[in-house]
């Protein structure tokens, strides 16, 4: 069983799918701690009715990056956290504290990267007239929405799609590919080899999340 620690900034559906598969008896993982920097996030209650710990660190009550960085990794530290998982996040974190924890802190992001790293995803894909988009589950560089990817989900844009239709569609997905990606983590089956990703006894049919209709 690995313990894991959530960081937080917003509704926290994420959050909500890991909590849910947490609570299986099979899943090989916990959640010790939710980390929040913003104190009205929605993720909060999430965690407080499932009785996971929570901690509110506000970067706005840090001078600086690094302060709010050591913070963060001494809440960490102290919960026993041997995993990071990053869900709706919406802080950078320094070089210093993503190589502490390289290669034990994932993120999802709701494209398929390296396409359209950063903000307003969605109406990027749609405005490069792409047919397919999707989410990422992937280990955490220094650099922006950038690292080894464990799982991805493809995710058709139908015609005259708008952005609040496609993010929803593709949110319901991540919620699939966040819990399999922490999964093979915890299991142990996730190496990573330079830049790329291999899963031990990978059940690839399972794996690929390919959703090329309008649900
Ligand atoms: C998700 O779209 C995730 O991909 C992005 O931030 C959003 C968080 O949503 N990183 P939620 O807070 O998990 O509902």
């Amino acid at each position: 069983m690995i313990d894991v620690a959530v960081l937080i900034s917003g509704s926290g559906t994420n959050l909500q799918a890991l909590i849910d598969n947490c609570a299986r008896d099979d899943f090989p993982a916990r959640i010790v701690l939710v980390i929040s920097n913003n104190p009205d996030a929605k993720g909060l209650e999430r965690a407080e009715k499932a009785g996971i710990p929570t901690k509110v660190i506000n970067h706005r009550d840090y001078p600086d990056q690094e302060t709010y960085d050591d913070q963060l990794d001494e809440a960490l530290n102290e919960c026993g956290a041997k995993l990071i998982c990053l869900a709706g996040f919406m802080r950078i974190l320094d070089a210093r504290f993503v190589n502490r924890w390289r290669n034990r802190m994932l993120n999802i992001h709701p494209s398929l990267l390296p396409s359209f790293k950063g903000l307003h995803t969605h109406e990027r894909a749609i405005e490069a007239g792409v047919r397919f988009t999707g989410c990422t589950v992937h280990f955490v560089n220094p650099e922006l929405d950038d690292g080894p990817i464990i799982t991805q989900a493809v995710v058709a844009i139908n015609p005259d799609e708008g952005a609040d239709s496609l993010a929803e569609r593709i949110l319901s997905q991540e919620h699939i590919i966040y819990p399999q990606a922490l999964k093979l983590v915890a299991e142990g089956r996730v190496r990573v080899v330079g830049n790329k990703v291999t899963i031990r006894d990978a059940d690839y049919e399972n794996l690929m999340c390919v959703n090329p209709k309008a649900e």
